[in-house]
This record gives C-alpha cells, sequence and structure tokens, in this order.
C-alpha cells in the first residue's frame, strides 16, 4: 500500500487529518523544520502507535507541538519567566523547551521522564492541523529510528508510506534541520541538542550563556544518541574543503558545503550544500542531499566541514552523527 499524500493548502485535507488524529490514527505533517509523526498527545494508544512505526526506542520521549503558547499549561507546569521570555521571542519557531510536565499527559509521551519537550511550530499547516485537532499533538521527525530526517512529504511516504494514514503535503521544509531544544530544568538552562534557532541568539535573549550537556547527562535525550541521522552508506567527515577524491577504486560520493573547487574531480557524484555559502541554505538543503547520495549506491560519502556559527552547529551536530560508526 502506498501513502496518501494529500496538499496541506487545502482546508479539507486538514480537517480530515485533524479527524483522523482526534481518533487515534497518524498523520505526517509539515513543520518548519522537517516532517513530523503526529498523534493525540493525550491518546496514550495512538502514542505508542508512533513508537511501533518509527521502531523507536521507547526510552526515547517525544516533542509535544501546540498551536500557540497560551496551550502550554496544558502539558507543562509554567512558572518560569525563562519559558515565557523564549517563548514570546522564538515561538512559533524551531524551539523546544524541556519543562517540568503535567500529570495528566500519558507517560508514554516523555518516556517516564517528569519533564516534557515542547514546542509551537511555525508552518501554518501544522499549526493548522493541531488547531483543528483540538490537542497537542505529540510528533518525532516522521523517518525511521536513527535514519535521516524527512523535509519533503516525498521522503515521508518513501519510508513511512504504508504506516501512516495520511501525509500532508506542505512542501519543502523551510530550516531542514530539527528544533533546538533547550532544557529549562537546569540553571543556567542547557542546550541538549543545536537546531534551527542558533545558541548565540538564545544567549543574547535569555543574557546568559547555555550549559552545553556531555552524553553522560543526557541518557535519556536520544536524538542526542551518538550514531543517529544516520545514511545506509558510511558516511566520513573531511576535516577540511574536500580534495582530490581518494585513490582506489570505491565510487565516492562527495558533499560539499559551498562551490566546487577545481581540485575535488573524479567524485561519482557531488551534492552542493550552499552555492550562495549561507549556512541557512546549507541547512535547508542537508537531509534532502544525504537522501540522494545515499540512493546511490556509494561506497562512501565524504562531508566538507561548514563554518560553526549559527545553523552551522547543528548541520555538524548531524554530520557528526551520521559519520559515526556502529561501535562494538
Ligand atoms: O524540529 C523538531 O524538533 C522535529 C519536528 C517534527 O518538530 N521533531 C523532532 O523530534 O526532531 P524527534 O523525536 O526526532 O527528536 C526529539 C528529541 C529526542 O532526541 C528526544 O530525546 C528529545 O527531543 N526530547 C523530547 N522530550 C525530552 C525531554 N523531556 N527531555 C530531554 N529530551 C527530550
Ligand atoms: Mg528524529
Amino acid at each position: 500500500m502506498t501513502a496518501r499524500v494529500v496538499s496541506a493548502d487545502d482546508s479539507a485535507s486538514i480537517q480530515e487529518a485533524a479527524r483522523i488524529v482526534r481518533h487515534g490514527g497518524l498523520v505526517a505533517f509539515p513543520t518548519e523544520t522537517v516532517y513530523g509523526l503526529g498523534a493525540d498527545a493525550f491518546n496514550a494508544h495512538a502514542v505508542a502507535r508512533i513508537f511501533e512505526v518509527k521502531a523507536r526506542p521507547s526510552f526515547d520521549p517525544l516533542i509535544v507541538h501546540l498551536a500557540h503558547a497560551s496551550e502550554l499549561p496544558r502539558v507543562a507546569l509554567v512558572q518560569d519567566p525563562r519559558a515565557d521570555r523564549l517563548a514570546e521571542r522564538f515561538w512559533p519557531g524551531p524551539l523546544t523547551l524541556v519543562l517540568p510536565r503535567t500529570r495528566d499527559l500519558p507517560e508514554i509521551v516523555t518516556s517516564g521522564l517528569e519533564t516534557v519537550g515542547v514546542r509551537v511550530p511555525a508552518h501554518p499547516a501544522a499549526r493548522a492541523l493541531i488547531r483543528a485537532a483540538a490537542t497537542p499533538v505529540a510528533a518525532p521527525s516522521a523517518n525511521p529510528f536513527g535514519y535521516v530526517s524527512p523535509t519533503t512529504a516525498g521522503h515521508v511516504a518513501d519510508l513511512l508510506g504504508d504506516k501512516v494514514e495520511l501525509v500532508l503535503d506542505g512542501g519543502p521544509c523551510r530550516v531542514g534541520v530539527e528544533s533546538t531544544i533547550v532544557s529549562l530544568v537546569d540553571e543556567p538552562p542547557v542546550l541538549l541538542r543545536p537546531g534551527g534557532v542558533p545558541r548565540e541568539e538564545l544567549e543574547k535573549a535569555l543574557g546568559t550563556s547555555l550549559g552545553i550537556a556531555r552524553a553522560a547527562e543526557r541518557p535519556s535525550a536520544p536524538g542526542q544518541m551518538v550514531r543517529h541521522y544516520a545514511t545506509r552508506t558510511p558516511l566520513g567527515l573531511l576535516p577540511g574543503p574536500a580534495g582530490p577524491v581518494p585513490e582506489g577504486n570505491r565510487r565516492i560520493g562527495l558533499l560539499a558545503f559551498r562551490s566546487l573547487p577545481e581540485a575535488v574531480q573524479g567524485y561519482a557524484a557531488v551534492e552542493v550544500l550552499a552555492p550562495d555559502g549561507e549556512l541557512t541554505t546549507a541547512a535547508a538543503s542537508l537531509f534532502a542531499a544525504l537522501r540522494r547520495l545515499d540512493a546511490l549506491g556509494l561506497d562512501l560519502i565524504l562531508a566538507e566541514p561548514c563554518p560553526q556559527s549559527g545553523l552551522g552547529h547543528a548541520i555538524m551536530d548531524r554530520l557528526r552523527r551520521a559519520a559515526e560508526r556502529e561501535r562494538t
């Protein structure tokens, strides 16, 4: 069975998707970061199906999506001026706040944690869906666990097609990397995952530096798992700009950051993330470019590093995780 993909611009489609969510089904929907696989956050059964469909370990908590910041008290305990400040400045948008959770949110959503990750997405279709469903929507990225996140409806249909009731097509995701996750359970707040809102902007809004979570401090924050966002093709992260293709008879693809220097002829395939040199452009093209290279049956993908500022942190984080080989 193939996926039913419908336009997110059509209000009848939004209504249908909302009906499916209200009745405990799963809907894939666009956000400004990546596509999400959504279910009613208050329906433990429906949320359990998300874990099943993604083959996601049950200790990996989901992000709850709201149509508006005013709905925050439904899922989180909020008496935190830092939350107000960040919500006002960055919502709707690619920022997830980790806050103490309310009692009535099913435990499966947060994998038994006392905290909940929550955000208000900026994509109009996402907000229309959540508003029409009249319930917070729990949604991970709509990819099989560990694989590259989807940034088009086609990506979702390719990998999860027959497992979701409906895919809302809202076009390619504008941001292209997942939301930044900040824990407000800590003082100072801790950056759990770099993402669509650059750390520098968060620190400016908060007037303080963010703590950086070390692996040992976040056993239950698994977008943080070392090998994640991975292609099936082995991926190597280059220490600097690409040089000539390594010798040998392997078919090697290049994920280039900017333009293509003369020296890099000989690759079996090349994807340039940002012809304009902009990190926002690179983030928006990252996952789709990885998928295109991954589809070619290459022996190896080599990725150029990008500048480590703004969205560059999120891009490098995803590339490092994709490059990490399974440890035995
Ligand atoms: O941009 C995004 O955040 C996308 C779109 C769909 O909103 N969602 C997304 O979800 O990336 P997912 O499930 O692929 O990654 C969510 C990450 C997981 O690594 C999870 O561990 C972390 O958020 N997370 C969720 N709740 C948490 C909590 N209470 N404490 C710590 N980490 C949490
Ligand atoms: Mg994910």
